[in-house]
């Protein structure tokens, strides 16, 4: 089960963009993502586009993956060309999924280097991949870093056994810090991501996570509150009363746990859920789509977002296989982002970071309505005030806990 698309505007067969969406485009960062929608087994929490199956016959599969993303890389090379817009190196580079990993690492390495010898890529450019904990050898973490890597990002979510066996996962938790160690020492800048509020998960259980994932010293540390989506085994689980969510109050203590351990270990929040040993660790990739950069999104249901224009692809990977193999572009529909959307969507993301949203860009916003919120967001110690006054909003502790009241106080009115 996967999730359903959103409905847009049909998208041209021939992959076109408008015109006015390459304009400026030399002053943007152009990054890529590249999905890989294969796991061994399905999570009962996780509704990314991805499937247990390694071959969908038709010529669909694992096997063929790398040549149907090459093939994409070369649509959307032509597409930007004949689009109008200007030669950009890539800023970045991320392999997500389903689980990257599934595919061999010279796969991998294979489509990196496509794109590479397409775009190029600039200096000192953050090149990542997700992995699983029981998806990699140290000879694959090798070839990656051997072939262009930067970095790996592994799933590990929780250090205890009773909690990855709710959460579906299959690896056990020994295998995150010989993996860890793998990465290091093939030279590979290292993250881990964990899962807080999984229902039966108690705050002792949360600290232990955290403290084993401090204890391995990747670079960087994502911590997700577990989102229920609809549709998902563990969303039936619930409706079923199997299991019980954490309430509210438990899942402030357990970020304010995880801010108080990482903080003291050397870990600083830059995202509410992420957090890097230094600015240099921090996800560069990430970054570019908190702040609206442009990207390209390869394979099945990947999104791309160029200046305004957004689409995304077929989700499935036969269907995907099937439009990519005829020369035409894999976009399922799409859509042309309204000034206001895109204002609601920059505060909503970059509210989040620790860049903040700078105050002139509200006050073109909200007007003379700007200053009575701030004062009241300053009183109620949601914002910085050391941060106000060099003009940028900047979440305190308390208001990365509340981050929605804020994110509502300044948002753009709408209709
Ligand atoms: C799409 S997964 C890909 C990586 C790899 N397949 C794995 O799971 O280890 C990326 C991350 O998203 C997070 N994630 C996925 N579903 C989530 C959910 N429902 N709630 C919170 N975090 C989720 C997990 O922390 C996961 O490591
Ligand atoms: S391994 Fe990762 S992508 Fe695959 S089902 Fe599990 S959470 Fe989702």
């Amino acid at each position: 089960m996967t999730p359903a698309q959103p409905l847009g505007l049909p998208a041209p067969l021939d992959g076109s963009i408008p015109q006015e969406s390459t304009i400026g485009a030399e002053h943007r960062a152009f990054s890529l993502y590249v999905h890989v929608p294969f796991c061994s087994i399905r999570c009962g929490y996780c509704d990314f586009n991805t499937y247990a199956v390694d071959d969908f016959g038709n010529g669909v599969g694992l096997d063929s993956y790398a040549q149907d993303a090459i093939a994409e890389l070369d649509f959307s090379a032509r597409v930007l060309r004949d689009n109008g817009a200007p030669a950009r190196k890539l800023h970045t580079v991320f392999f997500g999924g389903g689980t990257p990993t599934k595919l061999p690492a010279r796969d991998l390495v294979r489509i990196l280097q496509h794109a590479i010898d397409l775009f190029g890529l600039e200096d000192n450019a953050e090149v990542t991949t997700e992995a699983n904990p029981d998806s990699v050898t140290a000879e694959d973490l090798q070839v990656l870093a051997d072939g262009g890597f930067t970095r790996v990002s592994f799933g590990m979510q929780s250090a205890v056994p009773e909690v990855l066996e709710v959460l579906d996962r299959t690896h056990t938790p020994a295998n995150v810090p010989k993996v860890v160690q793998w990465a290091k020492d093939a030279g590979l800048q290292v993250s881990v991501d964990l899962i807080y509020g999984t229902p039966g998960e108690t705050l002792e259980q949360w600290v232990q996570s955290i403290k084993s994932a401090i204890s391995y010293r990747p670079d960087h540390i994502s911590a997700y509150s577990l989102i229920v989506e609809d549709g998902t085994k563990l969303a039936v689980q619930i409706k079923r009363g199997q299991y019980e969510l954490p309430d509210d109050d438990l899942m402030a203590d357990m970020y304010t746990e995880a801010e108080k351990l990482l903080s003291s270990a050397g870990y600083r929040w830059y995202e509410v859920s992420n957090f890097s040993t230094s600015p240099q660790t921090q996800s560069t990739h990430n970054y570019a789509y908190w702040k609206n950069q442009d990207w390209w999104g390869i394979g099945p249901g990947a999104h791309s977002h160029i200046n305004g224009t957004r689409w995304w692809n077929v989700k499935h990977p036969v269907a995907y296989s099937g439009r990519i193999r005829n020369n035409q572009s894999p976009a399922a529909a799409r859509e042309i982002l309204e000034p206001s959307t895109r204002d609601f969507e920059n505060i909503m993301l970059m509210l989040r970071t620790v860049e903040g949203v700078s105050t002139s860009y509200l006050q073109e916003i909200h007007g003379e309505a700007l200053e009575p919120k701030l004062q009241w967001l300053v009183l109620q110690e949601l914002i910085d005030s050391t941060e106000l006054a060099n003009g940028r909003v900047v979440l305190t502790f308390k208001g990365r806990l509340l981050g929605d009241a804020v994110t509502r106080e300044l948002l753009p009115e709408t209709e």
